[in-house]
């Protein structure tokens, strides 16, 4: 199955998605992630990608479909995939249906984490992340049960997102508003939307996206 997670920067998307892979086998496919990589990597869509995500401005429909389209062809997406952080644009919405479409496939589910924006400010500047397992933390709502110790893995290599500032926090979310935002309305004609309220706790959020990933297996 294809399901998709929308919502702003701090939703939880990634917590979620994370939890899927685990619970579902679905893999977790993060245009964020990817384009950190590409970042990290020195890549030349990575290099024009860095200044538009400090910025927190949404990166070209041209580069993040490259990046997706190379790994959503790779074989361990075969088992189904949780779709976080992308489509954000109506031309990727498109684009996305057309390459499934190609492969016999649909979305079968687009989730949209409902959430009071004014909070999301506190999740993004008080999260952080283990470098080593990607396992990811926040100061308040998900401290690791040592200080600067993943519970995951042991490591001690916790990492903040450069756009994680709360200046940057607040084009992304303009940005959603104004670009991903008409996206519910895309999944609503084709039938596929369902919301779940994400200001609840992590577990009970959790509970919800596995009744609605169990219905699609
Ligand atoms: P991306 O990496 O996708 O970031 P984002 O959408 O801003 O989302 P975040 O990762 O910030 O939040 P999340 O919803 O995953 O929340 P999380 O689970 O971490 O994109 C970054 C940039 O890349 C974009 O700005 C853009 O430039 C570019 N980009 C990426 N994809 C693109 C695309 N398709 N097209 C164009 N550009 C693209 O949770 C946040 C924190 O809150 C954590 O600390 C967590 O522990 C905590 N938390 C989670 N859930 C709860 C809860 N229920 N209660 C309390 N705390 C919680
Ligand atoms: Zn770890």
């Amino acid at each position: 199955p294809v399901l998709i997670l929308l919502g702003p920067p701090g939703a939880g998307k990634g917590t979620q998605a994370r939890m899927l892979e685990e619970q579902f086998g679905l893999v977790q496919l993060s245009t964020g992630d990817l384009l950190r990589a590409a970042v990290a990597a020195g890549t030349e869509a990575g290099k024009e990608a860095k200044a538009v995500m400090e910025a927190g401005e949404l990166v070209s429909d041209g580069i993040v479909l490259a990046i997706l389209r190379d790994r959503l062809a790779a074989a361990d997406c075969a088992r189904g995939v949780v779709l976080d952080g992308f489509p954000r644009t109506t031309g990727q919405a498109e684009a996305l249906d057309q390459l499934l479409a190609s492969g016999g496939q649909r979305v079968n589910a687009a989730v949209s984490l409902e959430v009071d924006d004014v909070k999301m400010v506190v999740r993004i500047t008080g999260r952080f992340t283990c470098g080593a397992c990607g396992e990811g933390y926040h100061e308040t709502f998900k401290p690791p049960r040592r200080a600067e110790t993943c519970d995951a893995c042991g490591a001690q290599d916790m990492k903040r997102r450069a756009d994680d500032n709360a200046k940057t926090v607040m084009s992304r979310l303009d940005a959603y508003h104004a670009q991903t935002e008409p996206l519910l309305q895309y999944y609503s004609e084709k039938s596929v939307l369902k919301s779940v309220d994400a200001m609840a706790e992590i577990d009970v959020i959790a509970r919800q996206l596995a009744q609605i990933a169990g219905r699609l297996a």
